[in-house]
């Protein structure tokens, strides 16, 4: 027996791996995260399936509902929104499952910070603007490491994908704006993938504003960096006289 940490991806059930589909239309036990995951992702249960929403329950609950599946001797598929490395709160439960002897294995998903690039159509590591992405979120009820504020990684004007933040969205772009500017574009994502999906664009000076208008308070992305400025700049690994190992360039 063993837990299988599943990432459901940002929505659309077609963003499921194969090898999370193929795992979901065989499992008896199944705990999913219930406020992020689109019921059409459960539709790929077995109508048998025992399934419980962990919106619903604590930690020592979710440990308790892992012995039962040991017990019975039946795998137990952990359910995850986009991927389940990312503010998933799989950490304290893979300590549990360590102390329990159970073992277990993670499935990758497609996270909402990609589902919400291609949303936007854009390349979040754009050449000579953004060489480097940044997955954060601002403080909430979970604090941040100092080293790790805001303003501190707003310094290195790279792009960042802002996961559990939007209700901050004012504070946030006044903050960001002293270091990346107030023309800098901003991109926010509600429910990327889903069919209510919401794409709201601007600036660090106006995106809190219109974010308001479109009655975006929760389960939405935020983009910002220079990498969304609509600018020509080229990679060096398609530049025709550029020669890398699989390509001999032509000299210009
Ligand atoms: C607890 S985190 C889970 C992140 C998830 N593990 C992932 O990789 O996308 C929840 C936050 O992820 C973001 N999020 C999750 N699904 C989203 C979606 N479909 N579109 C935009 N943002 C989403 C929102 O910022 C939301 O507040």
């Amino acid at each position: 027996m063993k837990v299988i940490f599943v990432g459901a991806g940002p929505g659309d059930p077609d963003l499921l791996t194969v090898k999370a589909q193929n795992l979901l239309r065989k499992t008896k036990f199944c705990i999913y995260a219930g406020s992020l995951i689109n019921p059409a992702v459960l539709d790929n249960l077995p109508e048998d399936c025992r399934k419980i929403d962990s919106a619903r329950i604590s930690l020592d609950e979710t440990i308790e509902l892992f012995k039962e599946g040991q017990q019975a001797e039946i795998d137990v598929v952990r359910l995850h929104s986009g991927d389940p490395s990312i503010y998933g709160a799989i950490g304290e439960q893979i300590r549990a499952l360590a102390d329990l002897g159970i073992d277990y294995e993670v499935i990758p998903g497609v996270s909402s910070f990609q589902a919400s690039a291609a949303a936007v159509g854009v390349e979040l590591t754009a050449p000579e603007l953004s060489q480097t992405i940044i997955l954060t979120r601002t403080k909430g009820r979970t604090p941040m490491p100092e080293a790790q504020d805001l303003d501190k990684l707003a310094q290195t004007r790279s792009t960042l994908c802002l996961f559990l933040s939007v209700h901050k969205l004012e504070e946030i772009s006044q903050q960001l704006s002293k270091y990346y500017g107030e023309d800098c574009p901003v991109a926010v994502v509600y429910r990327a993938s889903w069919p209510d999906q919401k794409i709201v664009r601007g600036t660090l000076a106006s995106i809190a504003q219109t974010v308001k208008a479109a009655q975006i308070k929760k389960t939405a992305m935020i983009i910002v960096g220079d990498a969304l400025r609509d600018e020509e700049t080229l990679s060096k690994l398609y530049d025709a006289s550029f020669s890398h190992g699989y390509r001999k360039g032509t000299p210009i």
